[in-house]
C-alpha cells in the first residue's frame, strides 16, 4: 500500500516566505522529532498510549467476530446509541467501506443486519428512526467509555422502554453495552442486570477507540472484514512509528500543520475528493478539535491553543468552499484526500453534436474528480493559499485502516507540538455539568446554583419576533 504526502504547496518556495515553510524551519523540528519520539516509546513501554497497539489484538479479534455470528443470526438492524468518539468513527468505517448497505434489500446484503449511528437526541430524529425498525429484530449497541453520557444514557432508557413493551423480559437480550473494563453506571449496570458487554480497553480515550470493540463490534456485524482493517492499520505502522520526521507522514504532517499555525493559519480544512471518504472528514474534525483545543499546556500555563478543522468535500465544495479558500483571509490550510482508483471509473461516452459537452469524450467521471483536486490544489497555491495531498491507492479495508491509524499517530504528535494534552477534553466537563444540574441530577445542586448566578448576571438580551 502506497500513501504519499505532497507538501510542495506548504513550502515557501512555492507560496513565499510569510505562509510557506522552510526546510530550515523543518529540520529544526526534525531535531524536537526524535525528542518527543523518544518519549512517545518510554510512555508506550509504561503502559501508556494503548490506542497504539490496538491493531495488534487477533485475540480480541475472534470474540468479536463469534458475538457478531450471533447478532447476525438474531437481528435485522443494529443501533449504535453513542455521541462524540463512541460513534464517529464506526460512521466514518460504515460510510467508507459499505456506502450503500442500508439501501439495499436484505438478500442483496446477504441477510446482513442495517446498521444506524444514533449520535444525537434529537427527539423526532430519534424516534424516525426507531420507526424504521421492528423492536423484535433490533439490537442496541449502547456505547459510552465514561458510563455517564447524558446523551446516551437518556438514548438508552427511551430504546429499552421501546423494546421493553413488546419483548418483555427478554428486552435485555437486546442490548449489548461497550463501556469501561471496571467502571462506570453502564459497567455496573451490566454487571448488576448481566447485559451482554464488552470493554473498552482502559487507557484508551473515546476519540482513539474506534479500532476497540466500540468500532469494531458493529462493523463486524454489518460484515466489514475487522481483521483487515486493523492489518491495514499494523502494515502501516512502521511508517508512523519512525522517529524520523521526514519519514514519517504521522509526525511530517502534524508538523507542517503546526508551522502553518505558527504563521497564522489557524484553520486546518480536511477535504477528501471522495464521497466515501466524506465521514472520516468529521471523525477526523472532532479528533483535532477535541484533541488540540486547549486552554493550558502540560506545564499548566494559559495558552488557548488550537487548530480549527474544518471538514470540506471535493467537489461538491468547490461551489461553496473554496471562493472562500482561493481568496479569503490567509487563515487556512487545505489537506486534500485523493484516491488514485475509484472502483467505477464512469467513462464519458461520445457527445460530438455539442462542443460543450464533446472534450468530455475519452475521459471519465474517476479522472474528472482527480483533476478537480489538481486544478483546486493549483488555483489555492496560484494563491499563496497553503495546501498538501495525501494521496491513497483506492478506498478499500486497509486503506482505510491505515488512514485512521495514521491521523491518531499524527493528533498524538501534534500534542507535543503545541505542548497540549491531546488525550483529555476538560473543555467539554463544564456544560456536560451544567446540563446535569439543569437535569437535575443528585449531586448538581451547587451547579445549578452555579449556572443560575451566572445567568442571572447576564441578564437577558432576546428579539422576540411574533
Ligand atoms: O473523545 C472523547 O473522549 C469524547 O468525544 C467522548 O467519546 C464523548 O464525549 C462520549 O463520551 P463517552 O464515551 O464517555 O460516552
Amino acid at each position: 500500500m502506497t500513501i504519499t504526502l505532497d507538501y510542495t504547496n506548504m513550502m515557501a518556495d512555492a507560496i513565499g516566505p510569510e505562509y510557506g515553510v522552510t526546510d530550515a524551519e523543518l529540520g529544526e523540528l526534525a531535531a524536537k522529532a526524535k525528542e518527543y519520539h523518544r518519549q512517545i516509546q518510554s510512555r508506550r513501554n509504561s503502559g501508556e498510549l494503548a490506542f497504539y497497539d490496538l491493531p495488534d489484538q487477533a485475540e480480541n479479534v475472534a470474540e468479536i467476530l463469534s458475538f457478531a455470528r450471533q447478532v447476525q443470526g438474531n437481528f435485522d438492524d443494529l443501533i449504535v446509541l453513542g455521541i462524540g468518539g463512541s460513534a464517529l468513527g464506526t460512521t466514518a468505517i460504515f460510510n467508507a467501506l459499505c456506502p450503500t448497505h442500508n439501501l439495499q434489500s436484505k438478500s442483496e446484503r446477504s441477510g446482513l443486519p442495517r446498521l444506524f449511528v444514533l449520535d444525537n437526541v434529537d427527539p423526532d430524529g430519534f424516534a424516525a428512526s426507531l420507526s424504521l425498525c421492528d423492536p423484535v429484530r433490533t439490537c442496541f449497541f449502547v456505547i459510552s467509555k465514561s458510563g455517564s453520557t447524558v446523551e446516551t444514557t437518556g438514548q438508552f432508557l427511551v430504546a429499552r422502554q421501546w423494546v421493553e413493551a413488546v419483548a418483555g423480559d427478554s428486552f435485555r437480550d437486546h442490548f449489548v453495552l461497550i463501556t469501561d473494563p471496571q467502571n462506570g453506571a453502564l459497567r455496573e449496570l451490566a454487571d448488576r442486570e448481566g447485559y451482554r458487554s464488552f470493554a473498552i480497553p482502559a487507557g484508551v480515550g473515546g476519540r482513539f477507540s474506534v479500532f476497540t470493540p466500540v468500532g469494531l463490534l458493529p462493523l463486524a456485524c454489518v460484515g466489514v472484514d475487522i481483521a483487515a482493517l486493523l492489518k491495514g492499520a499494523a502494515d502501516f505502522s512502521h511508517h508512523v512509528c519512525n522517529e524520523d520526521l521526514m519519514k514519517n507522514p504521522a509526525y511530517l504532517n502534524a508538523t507542517l500543520q503546526y508551522l502553518a499555525y505558527q504563521k497564522g493559519l489557524g484553520i486546518s480544512v480536511l477535504m477528501p475528493y471522495s464521497d466515501r471518504l466524506r465521514d472520516i472528514a468529521d471523525w477526523y474534525r472532532q479528533l483535532w478539535a477535541e484533541s488540540l483545543g486547549k486552554k493550558f499546556t502540560t506545564d499548566g500555563s494559559v495558552i488557548h491553543v488550537g487548530p480549527t478543522p474544518v471538514n470540506a468535500l471535493g467537489a461538491t465544495d468547490q461551489h461553496s468552499q473554496v471562493q472562500l479558500y482561493v481568496e479569503g483571509p490567509f487563515d487556512k490550510v487545505v489537506t486534500f484526500i485523493r484516491v488514485e482508483q475509484f472502483n467505477q471509473n464512469l467513462p464519458f461516452p461520445e457527445y460530438a453534436s455539442s462542443p460543450h459537452m464533446s472534450y468530455l469524450a475519452g475521459h471519465s467521471m474517476g479522472e474528472l474528480l482527480r483533476v478537480e483536486q489538481q486544478a483546486t490544489a493549483a488555483a489555492l497555491v496560484k494563491n499563496q493559499r497553503s495546501n498538501c495531498t495525501l494521496s491513497i491507492p483506492e478506498v478499500n479495508t486497509a486503506t482505510t485502516g491505515a488512514l485512521l491509524y495514521m491521523f491518531e499517530v499524527q493528533t498524538l504528535f501534534a500534542g507535543y507540538l503545541f505542548n497540549v494534552n491531546p488525550l483529555d477534553q476538560p473543555g467539554v466537563e463544564e456544560g456536560k455539568q451544567f446540563t446535569y444540574a439543569l437535569m437535575g441530577r443528585q449531586g448538581y445542586a451547587e451547579k445549578a446554583q452555579e449556572y443560575a448566578s451566572i445567568t442571572a448576571d447576564l441578564g437577558s438580551r432576546s428579539l422576540v419576533c411574533r
